[in-house]
């Protein structure tokens, strides 16, 4: 019998399993994804299809359009700037490869074992493994933990086919598409939107709500509107695809905007609406666990109804990310082996990487006039740091609130280089319960782009050194 058997390989699933196991625990992975020559492929999304080649394709893209259209600004010329797609790609499969190559040698380090097939919960100690050539095997294991993942919501008005594709398609274009749809302005389609703009599509992004990137702090949300649209990201906001009609090499759109109908015509169509937890077949019926709009219910400590039966990562509440699935595996696995650990769910950062980047932790202003929490700013822009321009990176800012009567950092929000990083910095703090104060006397280095946080903190007392604040 196993003490912890893990159903599926993705950053939750596989940080659970070698947590689990550096605590003496006897551990199993079982992962159904095979690769091309048949072996167990794990990683999950975020490896294979998610975090990893997304940011690879971001990052060549990056250096294409910046090597064509950039580097005249710093006295550099460059002719015959050529793209070479198929290496592009190459790099990237094999930047896939290296790391869930690297997950089945962090397993055997930490002697996690692993199994091919498909698992299902049918009781409370006992997984049902599926093999590819149908066979099928009981495993008995005292705790179980489903990181079965999510995968891409399909729409009924845009059926994927040859051109009509979700994220996996998007990161496997053969060519260059001279057009692009785009449906959903979320984080897949402003990443994937903005790979496919700088190697030359047109891209038009169809979004059904009125509003920008909703979730983020209203400056952001404006801000970062602007700068897609220089970038040349065409959107088409309010709008919702009603019909498409797969031609030969193309696909017929109509979307409907106000009561009225449009028509156009893409190379391809991404579908990016969102993604949906997998836990459809994953437990047996007679377990009798809640599962809630497809996402297996849990407490705080991502334990089921089921004492012995845990659910980690996108097939539970929470943001679909790959570091809060990861917590998440580490937090289980230290509670079955009896240690304490639970996961601060008010600090989870997110990070768009688009060029400039895009972060944020913690309350935005629109959040925090709904709580009713009184607040105070300090914004500096990447206008005024000396590194910013130095780097030619000199959009977006760093804004900070801090609670009006403690001075408490309640959240940051960042639009520009090294936005994540720098968030990282203030997340860091914001655990420790700092306040803007905290921060102001803190000292950095310079020139980093890191000083446009200091400056903010500064700015929330207005004591900013490098705005002109005007005295009362
Ligand atoms: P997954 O990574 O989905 O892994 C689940 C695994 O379980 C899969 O390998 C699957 O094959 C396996 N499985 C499913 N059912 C079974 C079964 N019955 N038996 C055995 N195995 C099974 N997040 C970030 O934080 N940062 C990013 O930059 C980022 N970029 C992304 C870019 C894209 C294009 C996409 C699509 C996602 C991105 N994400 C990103 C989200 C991130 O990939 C997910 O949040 C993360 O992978 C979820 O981890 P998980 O372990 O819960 O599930
Ligand atoms: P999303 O939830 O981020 O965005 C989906 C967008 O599609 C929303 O703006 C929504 O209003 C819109 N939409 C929904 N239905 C629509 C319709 N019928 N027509 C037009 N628009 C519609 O989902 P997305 O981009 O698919 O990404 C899924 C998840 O993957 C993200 O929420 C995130 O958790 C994760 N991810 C994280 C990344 C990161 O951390 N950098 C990168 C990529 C994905």
């Amino acid at each position: 019998m196993f003490d912890v058997v893990v159903i599926g390989s993705g950053p939750a699933g596989y940080v659970a399993a070698i947590r689990a196991a550096q605590l003496d625990l006897k551990t199993l992975c079982i992962e159904d994804s095979i690769d091309e020559s048949g072996k167990i492929n794990l990683g999950g999304t975020c490896l294979n299809v998610g975090c990893i080649p997304s940011k690879a394709l971001l990052d060549s893209s990056h250096r294409f359009y910046e090597t064509k259209k950039n580097l005249k600004n710093h006295g550099i010329k460059i002719s015959n700037v050529e793209l070479d797609l198929q290496s592009m790609m190459k790099r990237k499969d094999d930047i896939v490869s290296k790391l869930t190559g690297g997950i089945g040698g962090l397993f055997s380090a930490n002697k996690v074992e692993s199994l091919m097939g498909r698992g299902k919960v049918i009781a409370k100690n006992t997984v049902e493994v599926t093999k590819k050539d149908g066979s099928v095997e009981n495993i008995e294991a005292k705790n179980i933990i489903i990181a079965t993942g999510s995968s891409p919501i399909e729409i009924s008005s845009a059926k994927f086919s040859k051109n009509i594709v979700n994220s996996t398609g998007a990161l496997a274009f053969e060519n260059v598409p001279k057009s692009l749809g785009v449906v959903g302005a979320g984080i897949i389609g402003l990443e994937l939107g903005s790979v496919w703009s700088r190697l030359g599509s047109k891209v038009t992004v169809i979004e059904a709500l009125d509003e920008f990137l909703p979730m983020t702090d209203p400056d952001i949300s404006r801000e970062t509107f602007k700068e897609f649209k220089n970038q040349g990201l065409d959107f088409q906001l309010g709008s919702k695809v009603t019909k498409t009609k797969e031609l030969k090499n193309s696909v017929r759109i109509t979307y409907e905007n106000l009561g009225k109908e449009f028509e156009m015509e893409f190379d391809k169509l991404i579908v990016a609406v969102g993604r949906t937890p997998n836990s459809s077949g994953i437990i047996s019926d007679d377990l009798n666990i809640p599962i809630n709009n497809g996402f297996i219910e849990v407490n705080d400590f991502c334990q089921t109804s089921v004492e012995n039966i845990w659910a980690i990562g996108d097939v539970v509440r929470g943001p679909m990310l790959a570091h809060k699935g990861s917590e998440e595996g580490i937090m289980v696995a230290e509670r079955i082996a009896k240690k304490h650990f639970q996961v601060n769910y008010d600090l989870v950062p997110s990070v768009i990487y688009s060029h400039p980047e895009i972060a944020w932790v913690g309350y935005n202003e629109n959040e925090l006039k709904k709580l009713d929490i009184s607040y105070k700013v300090g914004k500096f822009p990447f206008s005024a740091s000396g590194r910013g321009l130095a780097i030619d990176q000199s959009v977006g800012f760093v804004k900070v609130l801090s609670n009006a009567k403690t001075d408490t950092i309640l959240g940051v929000h960042v639009f520009g280089p090294a936005a994540g990083e720098i968030v990282q910095q203030a997340l860091i703090s914001m655990e420790f319960g700092s306040s803007a104060e905290d921060l102001s006397m803190t000292m950095f280095s310079h020139p980093t782009v890191s000083e446009a946080l200091h400056e903010a903190a500064l700015a929330i007392n207005n004591q900013a050194i490098h705005i002109g604040n005007k005295r009362k």
